[in-house]
């Protein structure tokens, strides 16, 4: 089940977080335009996304599956329910950054139909980014 995050979830959140940054960071206090949502299994947080809709331009901030429920189609979930809320939502198009290294990332975003737009030189603690946009139809 997809749900909105709540602030019960904090606590999980920031250990899942830590694996992007061990610093952490509030994902909590992003700003209105800032989504945060949670994959629940079983009552159990197994995953969440993160994701801005600024008007017409959507961005995906953050997506994370724990380790043991990955392989099993839940991130697909979670991008495609952030795809249908920048749809409806009246966005043109989503980017995202991705490490150029991280090759589950970049799979999973081009099963999704995005694209290489640019790089992004040293955009990860000296390793490159890479733009990736995913234009959006009304169909969605
Ligand atoms: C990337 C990540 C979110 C994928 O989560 P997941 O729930 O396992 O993904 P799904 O099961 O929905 O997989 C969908 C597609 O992603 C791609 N994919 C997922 N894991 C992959 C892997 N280990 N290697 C290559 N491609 C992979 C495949 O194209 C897959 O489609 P397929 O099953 O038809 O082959 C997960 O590995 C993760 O949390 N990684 C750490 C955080 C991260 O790197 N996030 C992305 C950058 S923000």
């Amino acid at each position: 089940m997809i749900r909105k995050a709540v602030h019960a979830d904090f606590p999980v959140l920031s250990k899942y977080y830590c694996e992007f940054d061990e610093n952490g960071i509030d994902l909590f206090n992003r700003g209105p335009f800032s989504h945060l949502l949670v994959y629940e299994d079983n009552h159990e947080i197994v995953g969440f996304i993160s994701y801005s809709i600024i008007y017409n331009r959507a961005e995906i901030e953050y997506i994370y599956v724990e380790e043991k429920y990955r392989k099993k189609g839940i991130a697909s979930e979670l991008l495609q329910f952030g795809i249908e809320d920048a749809n409806t939502s009246g966005c043109e198009n989503i980017t995202l950054e991705v490490n150029e290294h991280n090759n589950a990332g970049i799979q999973l975003y081009a099963k999704f139909g995005f694209v290489k737009a640019a790089m992004r030189p040293r955009y990860y603690h000296g390793e490159d980014g890479i733009l990736m946009i995913r234009e959006l139809k009304k169909s969605e």
